[in-house]
């Protein structure tokens, strides 16, 4: 697919992490000492909304049961095999627009 205009970068500061629509997905972007990561925003456990985590350095904890995901790669953080991940989208800032790949 193609970049998509998913929010204004004033729209998740430094440290935080919001859930925009993006095609059609939910997405979560969050903003890691001023560089944006964008992962799916519905948790692999049972569909807790990612993008309205508490965001721990490059962590998300899930708000519903507190499964992390480390944002830069969408890894399960302490998953068993290491294997388990949710999808990991590539972001382009142009201007002060993020744009999300959700491919
Ligand atoms: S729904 Fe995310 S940890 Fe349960």
């Amino acid at each position: 697919m193609a970049f998509v205009r998913a929010a204004k970068t004033g729209a998740v500061p430094q440290g935080a992490i919001a859930e925009f629509e993006v095609s059609g997905k939910s997405v979560a972007v969050a903003n890691v000492a001023g560089k944006f990561f964008a992962i799916n925003s519905v948790c692999v456990h049972e569909g807790g909304p990612l993008g309205e985590g508490a965001l721990n350095g490059t962590v998300v904890i899930c708000p519903w049961h507190a499964w992390e995901y480390d944002v830069t790669t969408g890894k399960i953080v302490g998953s068993p095999d290491g294997a388990e991940r949710i999808a990991c989208y590539p972001v382009e800032i142009r201007g002060d627009d993020i744009y999300v790949d959700v491919g």
